[in-house]
């Protein structure tokens, strides 16, 4: 599995053993969900919008796609914040990482059903992604931020006091849910 392929953006990331473990940190859920490269780009990035899913079982937008945009959001964001002056009060490499890891843990919270429809894992249901990803990533040792990002990213972190770069990470990700949901909601 190619991940450099699959995540360009994880070239962004200048420090090299961060760089590995988020890679193998990718490499290891896709693998513990037991999806092929063309699995991968059929599962939508959410089960809330039933019409991200056409009738022969192909996405408008996978998980794939929506790690890559949150991930150019935070790199985006970042751009905006060294241009304020404040570039170095953020770690970039942790941003990174973190909105490539954010939802590791969907990876193997859905599964394919025998009709090809992906679904929430009975597990999922009840432990859900943030803290399945946690799980998932705890041999890497991997920093404060990219851990927080993982298990506090979503409505698990509202009664958290989320560090700077998940507070990026959290935002990113609900613009790249929110407004799409309207948007398919308006178009039905
Ligand atoms: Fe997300």
């Amino acid at each position: 599995m190619e991940i450099e392929s699959l995540f360009p953006e994880i070239k962004e990331i200048k420090n090299i053993d961060l760089l590995n473990k988020v890679a193998k940190s990718l490499e290891k859920a896709i693998q513990q969900g037991g999806w092929s490269t063309q699995d991968l780009h059929k599962i939508p990035f959410t089960l809330l919008i039933p019409d991200l899913v056409n009738e022969d079982l192909t996405v408008k937008i996978s998980i794939i796609d929506h790690i890559r945009a949150v991930t150019q959001m935070c790199l985006a964001t970042y751009e905006r914040y060294e241009m304020l002056g404040l570039g170095d009060k953020l770690n970039r490499d942790e941003l990174i990482a973190g909105g490539l890891l954010h939802d590791i843990g969907k990876f193997i919270e859905y599964e394919k059903d025998e009709t090809g429809h992906i679904i929430q894992t009975a597990e999922g249901k009840y432990i859900r992604h943030p803290a399945m990803g946690l799980e998932l990533v705890y041999e890497y040792d991997l920093p404060l931020i990219v851990r927080q990002a993982i298990v506090f990213h979503s409505k698990e972190g509202d009664k958290i006091p989320r560090l700077k770069e998940v507070e990026i990470i959290h935002r990113c990700d609900f613009l790249c849910f929110a407004p799409i949901k309207q948007i398919f909601e308006e178009n039905k």
